[in-house]
Order: C-alpha cells, then sequence, then structure tokens
C-alpha cells in the first residue's frame, strides 16, 4: 500500500519558500494570539508545503509568514506530523553533530554541533499545550526549525569564509532560476 501517495482529487496548497539570502528569513515571528481555524489551515498547508519539498521541517518565516509556527515529521513513513505553535525550549543538555540542510538552503548540507537532547514547550494544532522531549534526529529539527522563528539560519554556525561561500552560490542559483522563468515566458 502506497498511502503515501495522495488522490489526484485530493486539494494541496503548496507555498513559496523563501531562499537565502533572502532578509525576510531574518526577521522574528511573533506569538500566536489565538489558534483558530486560520491557524490550522496554515498548519495544513505548511504540512502540505513540506511533504511535496520534501522535507522534515518547515517554519512560518520560511513561507514569509512572521508568525511562531513549526512542522516537523522526522518518520520514516512521513505520517507522523508534529506541529509545534509558540514553543518554547525548556531544556537543553548533551552535545551531538548531524549533517543539516534547509529547504531554503537547497542543496547545501553541512554538519552542525548542537545540543542532542531537548525539551520543548508548544501548544498543537487543536490549541492544547503540550510538552515533547525529544533526542536524535527530533532534537535537531526542532532546534533548526525554532531558529528560524528568530530569524537564525544553520549556516548562521558556520565559519564566515564558508557562509559566504553558500551565500555566493545561493545568489547565482537565484539568477539561474530568474533566466530560466525569462526563458519560459517566451
Ligand atoms: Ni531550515
Amino acid at each position: 500500500m502506497h498511502q503515501s501517495i495522495k488522490a489526484p482529487e485530493t486539494v494541496v496548497s503548496l507555498l513559496d519558500i523563501l531562499f537565502y539570502p533572502d532578509p525576510l528569513l531574518r526577521k522574528i515571528a511573533a506569538p500566536v494570539a489565538n489558534v483558530d481555524g486560520r491557524v490550522a489551515d496554515l498548519v495544513d498547508n505548511m504540512l502540505d508545503t513540506m511533504y511535496h519539498a520534501p522535507g522534515i521541517g518547515l517554519a512560518a518565516t520560511q513561507i514569509n509568514v512572521h508568525e511562531r509556527i513549526v512542522v516537523i515529521d522526522v518518520s520514516e513513513e512521513s505520517d507522523s506530523p508534529i506541529t509545534l505553535i509558540n514553543p518554547e525550549i525548556k531544556a537543553l543538555d548533551g552535545e551531538g553533530e548531524m549533517q543539516e540542510g534547509c529547504l531554503s538552503i537547497p542543496g547545501i548540507f553541512e554538519t552542525i554541533k548542537r545540543p542532542s537532547q531537548v525539551q520543548v514547550a508548544a501548544i498543537d494544532r487543536e490549541g492544547n499545550p503540550f510538552e515533547l522531549e525529544a533526542d536524535g534526529l527530533l532534537a535537531v529539527c526542532i532546534q533548526h526549525e525554532l531558529d528560524h522563528l528568530d530569524g537564525k539560519l544553520f549556516v548562521d554556525y558556520l565559519s564566515p569564509l564558508k557562509r559566504n561561500r553558500i551565500r555566493k552560490k545561493m545568489i547565482k542559483a537565484a539568477k539561474e532560476r530568474d533566466e530560466e522563468e525569462f526563458d519560459d515566458d517566451e
């Protein structure tokens, strides 16, 4: 059974993802005042966008919505979505290294050092508060996505030299994308 393949009639709303070094990725997201239908719809569209990319995490900042909302799914089958609204890190412990990538920095993967365990409090899609303890990939993903809400990217953990190289590469890739679109229009 290939349940991950959606039926053709399923309506999927894909949102545009901002690419580094877009300065909008540096904006600090504001807390969500009310977890209502609007927020639930936004979460659903973020999940569709994340699965379609495909990715294992997406912060609202990346789709140019500057509210403290994150979606994550690190499961093999992409069937265990986690929504973190107004997330707050309660505790960090240990240290580990993992290769990270980001939907806003496509094609770039770098090893980043972070705490290996995290305890986070948040509100879910239905408006219920909950706490989550994570290690491994989920712990890294939570920290990576929460960084986005504060305008921080994983390349900020790299040396300025390395970051600048990635920056130039992304600017070149964006230029090539624009040229392709221009060609398509003709
Ligand atoms: Ni990211």
